[in-house]
């Protein structure tokens, strides 16, 4: 399960990257392509929640626990 997490999480950010790389170059055309400029939201919205499950593993995981409970 982390691992798929951790996966999703990685390729997305790749995809995200590319979104915005190609944001960039259709609002540099003379006529934008504004709807363009949107593509990066869905694959940010993915990495936010895959990113804040990543976060908070460290904290709820047992065996990264160390305390004497
Ligand atoms: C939107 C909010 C985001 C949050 C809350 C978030 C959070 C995190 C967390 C907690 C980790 C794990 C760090 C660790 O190893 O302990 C991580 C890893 C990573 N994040 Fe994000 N992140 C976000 C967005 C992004 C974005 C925008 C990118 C790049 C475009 C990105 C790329 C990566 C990559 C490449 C890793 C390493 C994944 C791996 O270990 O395979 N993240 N992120």
């Amino acid at each position: 399960m982390q691992k798929r997490v951790r996966q999703i999480h990685r390729w997305t950010s790749i995809v995200f990257t590319a979104t915005v790389v190609v944001t960039f170059i259709a609002l540099a055309q003379e006529d934008p392509l504004v709807w363009v400029s949107y593509t990066p939201l869905p694959p940010l919205v993915l990495l936010l929640f895959t990113g804040l499950y990543l976060f908070v593993l460290p904290y709820t995981s047992r065996r990264a626990s160390d305390s004497s409970e």
